[in-house]
Formats: structure tokens, C-alpha cells, sequence
């Protein structure tokens, strides 16, 4: 036997993980927990659950059931807390983050473990990532906490914050939330997975014993029914939320109307490129850490390879050889590669996954070595010959399950990629810079990388695009998500206007030096209504003073894909926009003596009020124009070789629900940020004011917006409102106008989970620019990519 046939045929022994501090901890609380409330743990509750060790079945502990008293008590013991951890101030605030940075270096092996018990995830990984990397969220945040007056003066806290997390990083996510929530002075209410509470109850004990206030991070163990009380306590501001798509679309409909900001991270389906150029070696150790990193069980794990043909037989079977040296074992063991899953149900549902993907046609691998045979553990599985519709090709299956497919061209593979509802993560395999960083910009996710994956950093934004939510989590994207502008905490209620006056009887047309057909604005042409009804616009005094079209669902539609056309808009040049907004204005100004007279006559302003609201909109599209090619990206430098290129992209389709009051003004500053970030628009006008927009047509022809940038649908605009809301290929709506419009808009969002941003009835005082406009409004007109690129040494 040579020496080499000798080193092959050697195995791993085991070399177990010590875990007498993980139990010694448990065994102190007798392995009974309650929650962790104002600095102190409650008694242990009569409703109560188990929490199971995925790699054996057995009992690790039993935790309480939270119910209603419980959340009351942590919402109020976080609201006491609030007002005093945000007047601590920030400085003050980082020293308390700091520590907690620390208290976690302190403890991290028994961390390590007590989550490798839990979640049934190797030692390896707990050890060298997670862990590591929730310190890294603590530092990081202390920064911004020490430099919060100076960085976000603007800004304030939200409040108390609801936070729901999954079971998958239980630590790590309860760091990616609660360290910039605490940092930027909220309080918050946690409430772990219900089959990993442990990890969070030991930091909520320890991060007290470091010195933090009681009540400013509180923990109520439970299932989806504590969750949901959670998320409908009036006292809660903000939900962050990360899980399922499910889930996440019951929140956003729960809290719709409610006033509470939110971010949902949900599921991806996320593909995993490889082009013939690829350096293949690396990209079959990158399928293993995209799909074999945690079991699967990552919702950014790139789930879909996509081979190009040329090398998709060879790559397959490389990737084969290289799963059969992968070792499944215990989590304690620091020897394997994969643990085990979460739970038997998990296991279950993949497992008639993979039955599926194969019925469908598909041929199923895994290495025949043998799995241990107590608690949940499923061997690293192939699935090849998928068909780009099938179950297993669409579904999140969240295991150890790669699905492949193959492609010819660039191309085919960009429409491969996005052939999904989710939007999370991505990566790009090929040594051709110039490849990679043409596809990155056309793929539909929030994170792509580059000859890598599954790379995280507290500096670096996370988040998805489409139904896998919306927000950022970490750098300074993620730290707006715990903020609210200070200008729109000084918003009133609306005020209703009066009535609509009767049409008097007799009243003719007053005089208009313009064209009364009743016309909508669709794809750059003025266009009739489908229905070809008009509706009258009546002064103040009863007169009638012109027609506008009276649009429908057939309308909407049409502008809709009028808007889906004109995308191009969001590619082009950031200097061409500002150009086309900057000429908008200009030819806006030519004729601000006649739209200031027409709104004289339509809202019965006084001359000199409709001058100031003529001239400035005409300011704010300049200052639109102003920030088009400014309001750019970022690039982060997380501790690794790369960087991250934090790129501004349009969020795609938008609506406008123009608000009552202002009638161009408001329209004016609606529309003109998300131009000017690249989105084209469909806008429904004020219903009483129509008018304001159909002179507006002239102007838009005029200034060289290309056709379906800009589209306007006229009429009644609840009815329009419901239908531009519910649109499928609407990708974010904004509506401002009463609390139900509001309502209506964060509720019939969840259809394919767009963004909104909506004034929950709050009157936006549209002359003050703090309030009314600049990066708060571009910050809603745009979502962030995040493209990590190898760079340097
Ligand atoms: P889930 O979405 O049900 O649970 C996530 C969290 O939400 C848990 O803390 C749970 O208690 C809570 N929750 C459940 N229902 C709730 C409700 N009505 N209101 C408020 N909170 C509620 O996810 P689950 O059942 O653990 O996993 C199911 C599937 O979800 C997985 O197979 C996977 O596809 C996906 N998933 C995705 C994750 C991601 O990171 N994107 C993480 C976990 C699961």
C-alpha cells in the first residue's frame, strides 16, 4: 500500500465538543425557563413547551408559552425603558454595546454550544461563524451608537421594537436585530423560534449581568400565537421580522393601518451561476457552502445551480466526488460537515421534497455512507434534470437538497435566475470580471455575490427584493430600519377638506384656454378612457370647471404596462435623468402664470398661495433633478477579501396615490423622487383636483420624458387606488391620503409584497423640505444590492 492509498483510506475519528458548561447552565435553571422580562427571568409557566436536541430527539429543556400577560409585561417593561436608554444618548449607548460585543467574546464557546445543542448545527460553525460574527454585530453597532447625533441627527428612535426570528441562526439573528435597535435607542420585546429559545435566554441573562438597563431587552419564549400577539400590541413601533414568506405576508396584512414600520426577511430560492470560465474548484467548494453550509437551512442558501451546458456534465460529476468526503454527524462533532435539521417535521416535508422532485422527473443523488440513526439528519442530496417549473425548482425547500439545471447563454441564465418569486441572494461564478458584473445588475436579489457565497458582515446590508421582503439588516441601510425622520414625528392628522360643492345647475364651462376632452396619460400619448366617461371638476363655488377622464381597471392596467416598458428609465444614465427632471422643470415654469390661475380656480386658493405652490414644485423638481445622479451607493469593506458595492436600483414599477390637499405640489413631490431614482410611475391624481394633472400632460410631452416614465390615471381614485394596489407586476406603492387609504394600501400589498409607503393619515406639510422631501423619500424610491466583489490582497 503507498502512502497515499494509506492517507485515503484513513477516516476521521471523533473529536467531540465538551459539553458540561452548555448543561451545568441548563442544569442552574433545573431545565426549566421562563421568560426573560424587565432584567430578571419569570417563574416558570404551567403553559410550557420542550425544546429538543435535533441530533438525539431527546429534551433539552422546557420553556414557557408566552400569552398575553407576558407580552404586556415586556412591552411594558421595554416601554418604561425607552425613554431613558434613548436619553442616555448615544455615546453612552455605545459603551452598553460595547460591552455586550464583549460579554459575547467572554462566553463564546458555551454560546457555541448551547446553540449546537439546540439547533443541531455543527460546533465548526457556531464556533468559527456564528458566534464570531454576533460579536462582530455588537461592535459594529457601537460605532453607529457613538456616532448616532452626528450621523442621523434627522433622526429618532422608533420606540419599542417587536422582534420575531427564526430558528436556523437563533443567535445570529437575534444580534443582526437587537444590536442596531438597542444601538440607536429602542427597546425591544424578542421572541426566539420556539425550537431554538435557549441561545437568546442565555444572552438576555448575561447581557444583564454586563450591565444592561432591565427593560431594554426583553425575551418572551413562545410559538406563532405569542408571535402574533407580539405583532398586534398597540405599544409595539416597529416589527423586524425574519422567516417564512407565509408569515411574513400574515404580518404585513395584520399591521397594515396600524402605524408600525416593518421589515420582513423571508424565504429566497436563490440561484447559483456557474459559467464555463468559472475556476470549478471553487465553485464546486461554493456549492458546498451555499447548500451543505447549515443543512440548507439558510434562506440565502443557493438553492438552484445553473451549469452552463458546456461543463454541466463534468461539474456534476466533480460535485458528486466532493459529496461523498462530506461528513454528517453530530453537531458537537468538530470533525463534520453537516449536522442535523431542525426538527422531524422539517426532515419530513424534505424528504417528500426530494419524492416530489423525482416524480417530477428529476434523478436524485446522494453518497452512500451511512447517516447516524437517532435524531434528524438527511445526507447532502443532488437533484439533476429539473425542470425550471417544477416543484423543486420553485419551492424553498430549506435542507440540504441542490437542484441543477443548465443554460446555454449569459442570458438564459440571467432568465433562469430571475424565473423565481423570492429575491434574496445570488452568486456568479466566472474569472471574467467583465461577465460577472454585467450579470450582477440583472439579477433580481438584494445580495449577489461574486466567486463567493453565504458571505456576511454587520457593515454589509442584507435584504431581498421581491416576496423575499423588504428592508436591510446591517451597515448603515439596516440602521434607518430602527429610525423615523424627526420632521414626520411632527405630522398632524389630516384635516378633511370641505365638501364638494353641488354642481350648479345652470353652470356652463368657465372659459379655458385648453383642450376639454377628457383625456389619461399612458405611454407618453394622452389617450380616452377606456370606458369613455369623463368626470366634472367643480370650483369651490359649484362651477364646473373642466373634465377629466374617469379611468378604470382597464387603465390601470394599461399604464401599468406602459410603466413595465419603460424600465429602461432605471438603467439610464443618472446625468440623463437629471437633465429630463431639470427641463421638466423649466417648462413647468414657463407656464407657472397658468397653472397657478388654474388652481385659483380649482381649489379657490388665493393668488398668492397658488404662486407659492406653483413655484415650489417647481423647486422641488429642480432639487430632484439636483439629486438624480447624487443620490448614489456606498462601498463597504467587511473584514474579508472583498468588498461590497451597495448600489441604489429602482424598486421597478411604482404607484402614486397622490394626496387631496396640494394638488400639485403633492403630486410633484411623489412622482419626482421616484423618477429620479429610476422607477417609472403610475399616479392617480387627486380625485376633486384631476385637472392639475391633465395640464401637466402639455409639460411631460414637452420635456422629453420617454414614453410610459411618467403615466397618469385620472377619476375616482379609491376605486383606482384598490386596483393599481393589487397589481401583480406593481412593484411598490405609495399612497398618501386618509388612515384607510393607508390601511388599504399595507393590506392589499401582500399579494406579491411590495414596498409602501404610505402617511397613515398624517398630513405632510408639503412646503417644509424636512418633511416633504430629499433622502428619506429617495431611501423609499430605491433598494439596495449589495454586490460583493473579491478585491485586493
Ligand atoms: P415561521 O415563519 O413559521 O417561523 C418564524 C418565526 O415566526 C418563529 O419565531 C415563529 O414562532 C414565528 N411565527 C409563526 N407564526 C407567526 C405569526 N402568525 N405571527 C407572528 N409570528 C409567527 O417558519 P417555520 O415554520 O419555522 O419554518 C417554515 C418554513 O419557513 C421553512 O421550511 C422555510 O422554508 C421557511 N423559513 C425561512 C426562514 C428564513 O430565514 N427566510 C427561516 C425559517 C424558516
Amino acid at each position: 500500500m503507498s502512502v497515499a492509498d494509506y492517507l485515503d483510506s484513513m477516516d476521521y475519528g471523533p473529536a467531540p465538543e465538551d459539553d458540561g458548561n452548555a448543561r451545568s447552565w441548563l442544569a442552574a435553571h433545573n431545565e426549566r425557563f421562563g421568560h426573560f422580562i424587565n432584567g430578571r427571568f419569570t417563574e416558570p409557566k404551567a403553559k410550557s413547551f420542550d425544546t429538543i436536541e435535533p441530533a438525539t430527539g431527546n429534551i433539552l429543556a422546557t420553556v414557557a408559552l408566552g400569552a398575553d400577560a407576558d407580552i404586556d409585561a415586556a412591552v411594558a417593561a421595554a416601554a418604561k425603558a425607552q425613554s431613558s436608554w434613548q436619553a442616555i444618548g448615544g455615546k453612552k449607548r455605545a459603551r452598553h454595546i460595547y460591552a455586550l460585543a464583549r460579554m459575547v467574546q467572554r462566553h463564546a464557546r458555551l454560546f457555541a454550544v448551547l446553540e449546537a445543542l439546540d439547533n443541531g448545527k455543527p460546533i465548526r460553525e457556531t464556533r468559527d461563524l456564528d458566534v464570531p460574527l454576533v460579536a462582530r454585530h455588537f461592535y459594529h453597532h457601537a460605532g453607529w451608537a457613538e456616532l448616532q447625533d452626528t450621523e442621523f441627527s434627522g433622526y429618532q428612535p422608533i420606540g419599542v421594537i417587536g422582534q420575531i426570528i427564526p430558528w436556523n441562526f437563533p443567535l445570529l439573528m437575534l444580534a443582526w436585530k437587537v444590536a442596531p435597535a438597542l444601538a440607536l435607542g429602542n427597546t425591544v420585546v424578542l421572541k426566539p423560534a420556539e425550537s431554538t429559545p435557549l441561545t437568546a435566554l442565555l444572552f438576555a441573562e448575561l447581557a444583564s449581568k454586563a450591565g444592561l438597563p432591565a427593560g431594554v431587552l426583553n425575551v418572551v419564549t413562545g410559538d406563532g400565537s405569542t408571535g402574533s400577539l407580539l405583532v398586534g400590541h398597540d405599544k409595539v413601533g416597529k416589527i423586524a421580522f425574519t422567516g417564512s414568506t407565509d408569515v411574513g405576508r400574515r404580518i404585513r396584512a395584520e399591521t397594515a393601518g396600524s402605524g408600525k414600520s416593518l421589515t420582513l426577511e423571508l424565504g429566497g430560492k436563490s440561484p447559483f451561476i456557474v459559467f464555463d470560465d468559472a475556476d470549478l474548484e471553487s465553485a464546486i467548494e461554493g456549492v458546498v457552502d451555499a447548500i451543505w453550509f447549515n443543512q440548507g437551512q439558510v434562506c440565502c442558501a443557493g438553492s438552484r445551480l445553473l451549469v452552463q451546458e458546456s461543463i454541466h456534465d463534468r461539474f456534476i460529476e466533480r460535485l458528486k466526488q466532493r459529496m461523498t468526503t462530506l461528513r454528517v454527524g453530530h453537531p458537537l462533532d468538530k470533525a463534520i460537515d453537516m449536522g442535523a435539521v431542525i426538527e422531524e417535521r422539517q426532515l419530513a416535508r424534505i424528504r417528500a421534497l426530494v419524492a416530489k422532485g423525482v416524480e417530477e422527473g428529476a434523478t436524485a443523488f446522494s453518497p452512500p455512507f451511512e447517516m447516524p440513526e437517532d435524531g434528524y439528519f438527511h445526507p447532502p442530496t443532488l437533484l439533476t434534470g429539473v425542470e425550471p417549473a417544477s416543484t423543486v425548482a420553485t419551492e424553498e425547500i430549506f435542507g440540504p437538497v441542490m437542484v441543477a439545471m443548465s443554460f446555454r447563454t449569459p442570458d438564459e441564465a440571467v432568465a433562469l435566475a430571475n424565473n423565481t418569486r423570492y429575491g434574496l441572494a445570488a452568486s456568479i461564478w466566472s474569472e471574467q470580471i467583465s461577465l460577472a458584473l454585467d450579470i450582477a445588475p440583472k439579477l433580481k436579489a438584494g445580495v449577489v455575490w461574486v466567486n463567493a457565497t453565504n458571505l456576511f458582515d454587520a457593515g454589509v446590508g442584507f435584504g431581498g427584493y421581491r416576496e423575499s421582503g423588504y428592508g436591510r439588516e446591517g451597515g448603515r441601510e439596516g440602521v434607518f430600519e430602527y429610525l423615523k425622520p424627526k420632521a414626520f414625528a411632527a405630522r398632524k392628522p389630516r384635516k378633511p377638506l370641505p365638501p364638494v360643492p353641488e354642481a350648479d345647475a345652470d353652470a356652463s364651462f368657465e372659459p379655458m384656454a385648453i383642450d376639454r376632452t377628457a383625456k389619461l396619460f399612458i405611454g407618453g400619448k394622452q389617450v380616452r378612457p377606456d370606458g369613455n366617461y369623463s368626470l366634472p371638476v367643480i370650483s369651490p363655488k359649484g362651477k364646473i370647471i373642466g373634465e377629466v377622464g374617469e379611468g378604470n381597471r382597464k387603465d390601470i392596467r394599461n399604464a401599468v404596462e406602459a410603466a413595465r416598458k419603460a424600465e429602461g428609465w432605471g438603467k439610464a444614465a443618472t446625468h440623463l435623468r437629471a437633465q429630463i427632471l431639470y427641463y421638466l422643470a423649466e417648462n413647468l415654469a414657463v407656464r407657472e402664470k397658468e397653472f397657478a390661475s388654474r388652481l385659483v380656480d380649482m381649489t379657490g386658493a388665493r393668488k398668492s398661495e397658488a404662486e407659492k405652490e406653483v413655484a415650489a414644485a417647481i423647486e422641488r423638481l429642480f432639487t430632484y433633478a439636483a439629486w438624480a445622479d447624487k443620490y448614489d451607493g456606498a462601498v463597504h469593506s467587511p473584514p474579508l477579501r472583498g468588498v461590497a458595492l451597495a448600489m441604489n436600483e429602482p424598486v421597478g414599477v411604482a404607484g402614486v396615490v397622490c394626496p387631496p390637499e396640494a394638488p400639485l405640489l403633492g403630486f410633484v413631490s411623489l412622482v419626482a423622487p421616484l423618477v429620479a431614482m429610476g422607477n417609472p410611475v403610475v399616479a392617480v391624481p387627486s380625485e376633486r383636483y384631476g385637472l392639475m394633472a391633465t395640464d401637466l400632460y402639455q409639460v411631460l410631452e414637452t420635456s422629453d420624458v420617454p414614453a410610459g416614465v411618467i403615466n397618469i390615471v385620472t377619476g375616482g381614485s379609491e376605486a383606482l387606488a384598490k386596483t393599481l394596489i393589487e397589481h401583480a407586476d406593481v412593484d411598490a406603492v405609495w399612497a398618501f391620503g386618509s388612515m384607510e387609504l393607508s390601511e388599504m394600501a399595507e393590506a392589499l400589498s401582500v399579494s406579491n409584497m411590495k414596498r409602501t409607503f404610505v402617511d397613515n393619515g398624517l398630513a405632510t406639510d408639503w412646503y417644509d423640505a424636512a418633511q416633504a422631501e430629499g433622502r428619506e423619500f429617495l431611501r423609499q424610491a430605491v433598494q439596495i444590492k449589495n454586490i460583493w466583489i473579491p478585491y485586493g490582497e
